[in-house]
């Protein structure tokens, strides 16, 4: 079974003279435990497709299918409960990291784990875990308002990976991060994707990231123009 199936995916925003089509007809599979890279020009469609497979964006057009349940079909699948799947079966890393404010980042990080049922102890366990992971054990008792932009951001993807989700989505995780720190994000991912079998898919500029992956996906002008090899990107 394919972690993700996407057929004919479409997604058109707005209507009738200022309608903009940003993805056409994508159609592709990832297989449990594959890395995938997306990759074009700025406005290609690269995010609307992420946020079409997270659940964020509902599709014009086309098939998702996550993990085996088809969660849309021509728009939403009409028996799918889009926030259960999305707690359950996806981790999303967004370009801008939307941490609570008012607690730590550990606490950010167990919350997603108490969400899901873990005790506070094993919340506890794995939050510091993921955190020492990503570099930030001695940040775990700071709020965001003192963390950087770069620690931010790993607090977010530490969030995101806790849950040991199915599919992985990111969009330029690694954009905002120093070479090493964007080198321990990709490890982790890497590492899920063995460990968990998560099929993992990443919106990236970083060209230093491509060798990382198993596959890239090439994204022009709303359609997948196809697999490229790592030289001819740009
Ligand atoms: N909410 C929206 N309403 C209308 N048009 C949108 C919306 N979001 C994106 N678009 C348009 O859809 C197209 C694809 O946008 P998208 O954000 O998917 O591109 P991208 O490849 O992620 O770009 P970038 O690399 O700059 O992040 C662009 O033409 C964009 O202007
Ligand atoms: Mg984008």
């Amino acid at each position: 079974m394919y972690a993700i199936e996407v057929d004919n995916l479409t997604k058109i925003y707005g209507k009738g003279e200022t309608a903009v089509t940003a993805l056409q007809d994508a159609t592709f599979k990832v297989k449990p435990g594959e890395l995938v890279a997306i990759l074009g020009p700025s406005g290609s469609g690269k995010t609307t497709l992420l946020t079409c497979i997270g659940l964020i964006n509902e599709p014009t057009y086309g098939r998702v299918v996550i993990d085996g349940t088809i969660v849309a079909d021509g728009g939403w699948h009409s028996s799918i409960d889009l926030k259960r799947m999305r707690r359950e079966k996806l981790g999303f890393i967004f370009q801008a990291h939307n941490l609570i404010p008012f607690l730590t980042a550990q606490e950010n990080v167990m919350v997603a784990l108490e969400i899901n049922g873990l005790t506070r102890n094993d919340a506890k366990r794995r939050s510091i875990e993921l955190l020492n992971a990503l570099n930030l054990g001695h940040r775990i008792n700071n709020f965001p308002s003192a963390l950087s932009g770069g620690e931010s951001q790993r607090v977010a993807i530490a969030r995101a990976l806790a849950n040991r989700p199915r599919v992985i989505l990111a969009d330029e995780p690694t954009a905002a991060l120093d070479t090493e720190n964007g080198k321990n994000v990709m490890d982790l991912l890497k590492k899920l994707a063995v460990e968990n079998n998560s099929a993992i898919m990443v919106v990236t500029h970083d060209h230093r990231m491509v060798e990382n992956f198993d596959r890239i996906l090439e994204v022009s002008d709303g359609r997948i123009v196809g697999e490229q090899s790592i030289v001819d990107i740009n």
